[in-house]
């Protein structure tokens, strides 16, 4: 979809369909709603009058302009209440506006910026968002919303697409920002459809071999450098606890390397780590077959750390990024890891195996070893590595631990900047005594109580005095719900976190 601004009067828009939109409560409206209002005789003000159109949040109502405007419909949108309103709004609104014109098979939408018009802001009372954050927020949503999976299945409302997206700002001096805006939320958007398509693809399909082709394609053309280790190299680093999970499967192992150097010396090296499981069964400590299929997803934070990297690199962010994503398949088999074998990490450390399934926490011990080795100065770690992650948070927030509060703050700061919730988890020294083992310096895994923190104790003892910030997506990976912008499936978690974090450190 082509997204263009053109400077204007919306009611002289060409094309199929037209987005406008009013806060609860206003029953005149003005700025661009009413000048649309106008043109088609004062029919959204009837519509108010007669309590058809109110402004709630969520409500969408279709008006046919039957020749009073150069489109034949407009939609109009309802924000809620002003002081309600937020970016994340935005982002929404955007995206159930384009999706229900998708639907009735409009293919050239106009539509005005929610929220950040000054005369909207002194009508209502909100201050507004400056044009260029809600021109952002309207972009992802728009192509967030969008995003479908078809590879394999062609979609019901295959041929209906939304060729482009016209916003239509009155004054030109926001023009300049609201570019710079479009290509921001399109780099991010298409970055966070890049990890959905990832986590989306079979485990037949996206194999460890095949998700570093992926890797490396997306750094040829975003400009990164980009290193796949395969067997015999993780030998000779010693990378034994990778390896171990790996040798239940047929699939040889990856550890993908993407580095971006847009920095100075001496400025920020940030460190992005993602569990790459390519499918986890759970090995020898086998998962029930019920909902196995989503272990498909077990890459997520690998497709979130890839595609971040690629979005900063496409950004031309002026920061050093390492992101390294260990890769295998857990499988049993005869050769797989058993409970109770004892494998020697990167680092030296060793590890009793209690559970095969706590495999993501063992190929991350590795991973974050090697990107701490690299000298990193910020290190941030993306998994689906607990169920118990889940039953602590549901399906709304990702958890995170830290080593570094400041840096934690960081990244939920810049979370919040893009509604992606994130919600702190105790790191306690005391959770140390439950990952203690009789024979090795270290288990991995500490019973069911605290499962979530248990990990990320264990994850805490591969990256010595490094700031760390581990993030677990288990609950947030995927969703079977279509809202707002998102669609069922991978939801690309994190990347918008991770590329905001990155902007984030450059401001130290
Ligand atoms: N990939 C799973 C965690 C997971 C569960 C992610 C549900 C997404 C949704 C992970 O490898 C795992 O199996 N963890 C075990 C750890 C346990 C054996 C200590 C778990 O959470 O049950
Ligand atoms: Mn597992
Ligand atoms: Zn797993």
């Amino acid at each position: 979809m082509d997204i263009r601004i053109i400077v204007g009067d919306v009611a002289k828009f060409r094309g199929d369909a037209l987005v406008v939109n009013l806060f609860e409560g206003v029953k005149a409206p003005g700025g661009a709603t009413g000048a649309v209002d106008t043109a088609l005789g004062g029919a959204i003000r009837k519509l108010i009058r007669v309590g058809e159109v109110t402004g709630k949040w969520g409500e969408q109502t279709l008006v046919h302009a039957l020749g009073k405007l150069p489109v034949d419909r407009v939609l109009v949108m309802g924000l809620g209440k002003p002081e309600d309103f937020t970016l994340e709004r935005v982002r929404i609104v955007s995206a159930e506006a384009v999706k229900h014109l998708r639907k009735i098979g409009a293919r050239r939408v106009g539509t005005i910026v929610h929220g950040a018009g000054t005369h909207l802001g002194a009508q209502t009372g909100t201050r507004g968002f400056n044009a260029a954050q809600s021109t952002q927020a309207l972009c992802e949503g728009a192509l967030l919303g969008l995003y479908r999976f078809t590879r394999y299945k062609k979609n019901s409302e295959d041929g209906k697409e939304i060729e482009a997206l016209t916003i239509i700002e009155r004054d030109r001096e926001k023009l300049r920002a609201m570019a710079e805006a479009v290509r921001r939320g399109r780099i991010v958007a298409e970055a966070t459809n890049v990890a959905r398509d990832l986590v989306n693809e079979p485990g037949n399909a996206l194999t460890p071999a095949e998700l570093g082709r992926r890797a490396r394609d997306l750094a040829r053309r975003t400009g990164l450098r980009c290193r796949l280790l395969g067997p015999p190299e993780l030998r000779r680093m010693g990378a034994r606890a990778l390896l171990g999970v790996a040798r239940g499967s047929q699939e040889p192992p990856r550890l993908i390397i993407l580095e971006y150097r847009g920095g100075r010396r001496g400025g920020p090296h940030l460190g992005l780590v993602g569990k790459g499981i390519t499918f986890d069964s759970g090995g020898i400590s086998i998962k029930p077959a019920e909902n196995m299929e989503a272990m498909k997803g077990d890459m997520a934070g690998a497709a979130a750390v890839i595609a971040a990297t690629s979005a900063i690199a496409r950004l031309q962010l002026p920061i050093h990024v390492t992101a390294v994503v260990p890769a295998t398949e857990n499988l049993p088999s005869g050769t797989a890891l058993k409970p109770g074998d004892i494998l020697r990490a990167m680092s030296g450390k060793t590890i009793e195996v209690i559970n095969t399934d706590a495999e993501g926490r063992l190929v991350l011990a590795d991973a974050l070893h090697y990107a701490c080795r690299q000298k990193v100065s910020h290190l941030v770690d993306v998994a689906t590595l607990t169920g118990a992650c889940v039953v602590a948070l549901g399906t709304l927030n990702s958890g995170a631990f830290a080593s570094n509060q400041a840096l934690l703050d960081k990244v939920v700061a810049a979370g919040r900047a893009t509604g992606e919730k994130i919600w702190p988890m105790p790191m306690d020294v005391e959770y140390d005594e439950l990952i203690k083992s009789d024979v090795a310096e270290i288990k991995n895994t500490g019973g069911r109580k605290g499962g979530a923190i248990t990990a990320a104790k264990f994850l805490q003892r591969f990256v010595g005095e490094t700031p760390w910030v581990h993030l677990d997506i288990a609950g947030t990976f995927e969703t079977d719900k279509e809202k707002g912008y998102q669609v069922k499936g991978g939801t690309g978690v994190m990347v918008r976190t991770l590329v905001n974090l990155a902007v984030e450190l450059l401001s130290e």
